[in-house]
């Protein structure tokens, strides 16, 4: 499978514009940060590959290791540390797997530390494709149970919510089951909700990517109007043209550690470089 990184500036990124601001006192604290999953039901047995395996082979053996009763530990993250001040836009670079959205949901505090710690001072929101809505649910349900998440009282709630369903342009279906929503509409209430606060810290992880065209450019003018707000932000993103639009500075994970942290063009050049060359082997 390949990569999905792209090398070209698509037009629509260019809605975005680098915020000059001024940059402040530390706001994240990550210092070696250690982040494993435990996953139940494996044997943890590795599953070393065999002469003439097909990929569909290989692939069911693997999941054949899945099918015992034991716990398999996943290392996501493995000894980070950095520190983001205030004023801050950092892209999240790395290929799949590498531990972004791992090291995102860290920061939110959706995971704990195996080892080393993490510091934020203010609320991070983290908005993105993870937010927790439930299936069984009414939309309308779920808008009281995220905007509670997100610190909101039961009143603010009520206040926001014609806006929310407004902006998620869902109608008469958020009194229906968010079973009964395509995809592209779960996308854009959990976009919705998600937004109805402005966080100190926010995180994105690969949001821009739901909904249609209309959507993408209406929720990324709503991300513009958060980030001039916004104390700090990270973004996570496969699209090397939105991290250079959006951030000052990048953070590139590698197998759970950072493998290159500096000025967002020096480390979206030494990403892609690797990246094509990556592709070249494959
Ligand atoms: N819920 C989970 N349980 C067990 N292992 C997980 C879980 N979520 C992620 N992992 C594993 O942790 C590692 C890091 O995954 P993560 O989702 O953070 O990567 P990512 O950089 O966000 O990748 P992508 O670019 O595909 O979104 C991977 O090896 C992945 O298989
Ligand atoms: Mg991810």
């Amino acid at each position: 499978m390949s990569e999905e990184v792209d090398f070209e500036i698509d037009s629509d990124d260019l809605l975005f514009r680098q915020i000059n601001r001024e940059i402040g006192d530390p706001s994240v604290i990550v210092e070696d940060l250690h982040v494993t999953y435990h996953v139940i039901g494996s044997t943890g047995k590795r599953v070393k590959p065999q002469a003439g395996d097909t990929r569909l082979k290989r692939l069911l053996r693997r999941g054949a290791k899945h099918s015992g009763a034991g716990v398999a530990e996943v290392k996501a993250i493995r000894g980070v540390s950095f520190m983001v001040r205030h004023g801050e836009s950092v892209g999240i670079l790395g290929s799949n797997g590498s531990g972004k959205s791992t090291m995102l949901r860290a920061l939110a505090g959706l995971l704990p530390a195996e080892r080393g710690s993490v510091y934020v001072s203010g609320k991070p929101s983290l908005l993105g494709v993870n937010a927790a809505l439930m299936k069984d649910m009414t939309g309308e349900r779920n808008i009281m149970i995220g905007g509670l998440a997100l610190g909101l009282t039961v009143d603010e709630v009520h206040e926001r919510f014609d806006d929310i369903v407004a902006f998620a342009e869902i109608g008469d279906f958020v009194y229906l089951p968010m079973k009964t929503y395509s995809s592209g509409m779960a996308a854009r209430l959990r976009f919705a909700i998600s937004t109805a606060v402005t966080p100190e810290i926010l995180m994105i992880d690969e949001a821009l990517a739901t909904g249609d065209a209309a959507f993408r450019q209406k929720s990324q003018i709503r991300i513009n109007e958060i980030r001039e707000q916004a104390g700090t932000i990270f973004l996570v993103s496969h699209s090397l043209a939105t991290v250079r639009a959006m951030c000052s500075r990048a953070i590139w994970l590698d197998k759970g550690k950072v493998r290159m942290d500096g000025p967002v063009d020096e480390v979206a050049d030494a990403y892609r470089e690797f990246s094509r060359r990556t592709v070249k082997r494959r």
